[in-house]
């Protein structure tokens, strides 16, 4: 299922503050690994990204998802001077062309990457509500268990934003049960039903949630 028209998307990608050329580079060389840019964000998503981390007023943000480092770039820029992204992954393959690029923007100081299952080092993180926004887009069935190490952890006013909350529409189909449609589905519920929070889904791309901390 197309989530937005095809022409739509291009119009809102054609109608969106451009990509500079780091971020065209990125792409680029994205698109010659064997994984493609299929896991990369889009553009306009990367800009939303930067713009809500700015709106934010965010200081300490944290991704979980990393790979070649598009979405760290943008959430990283919109971070003020002496703010921090910790950036979580578990490919060092991925994310030393994603290291190379933060080198090249300039961000190296901001990001502190860890190679490890991302549970494990949210679940090191202080257990006090210190986190200001995070990006919530690896590993699928992890889902539900990444939220609930993260929102205890999210300051009032704080934003958690999750990727790929659609799956192409497979969440809305009952007979779609593979793993990754089953963790996704699992936490569109669990936070629909979360009053520690405010949250709204939007039809930016495959789906993005927004969840604002009380
Ligand atoms: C969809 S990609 C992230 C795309 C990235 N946000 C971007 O804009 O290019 C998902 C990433 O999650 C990572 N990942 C998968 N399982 C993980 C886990 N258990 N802990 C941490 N990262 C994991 C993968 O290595 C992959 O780099």
């Amino acid at each position: 299922m197309d989530i937005v028209n095809p022409a739509v998307e291009e119009y809102l990608l054609a109608h969106c503050t451009p990509a500079d050329e780091l971020l065209r580079d990125l792409v680029a060389e994205t698109r010659t690994l064997p994984a493609g840019t299929s896991m990369q964000i889009s553009h306009d998503e990367g800009e939303l990204l930067t713009m809500l981390v700015q709106l934010t007023g965010a200081r300490f943000a944290v991704e979980i998802g990393v790979f070649t480092g598009y979405s760290s770039i943008c959430i990283a820029r919109g971070l003020p001077p002496g703010g921090h992204l910790l950036a979580c992954d578990i490919s060092r393959e991925w994310t030393d062309v994603a290291t190379r690029y933060w080198q090249r923007a300039g961000l190296t100081e901001r990001i502190d990457l860890r190679i490890a299952p991302a549970l494990e080092t949210l679940h090191a993180l202080p257990a006090d509500r210190a986190v200001d926004f995070a990006f919530l887009d690896a590993d699928k069935p992890g889902y539900p268990a990444y939220y609930e190490e993260l929102v205890p952890r999210l300051r009032p006013g704080g934003l958690i934003v999750v990727d790929n909350v659609l799956r192409g529409g497979r969440v809305l189909d009952e007979t779609r049960q593979d793993e990754d449609v089953r963790g996704v589905r699992e936490l569109n519920e669990m936070i629909a039903a979360d009053e520690r929070v405010q949250t709204v889904m939007l039809p930016v791309r495959d789906g993005i949630t927004l969840v604002r901390r009380r």
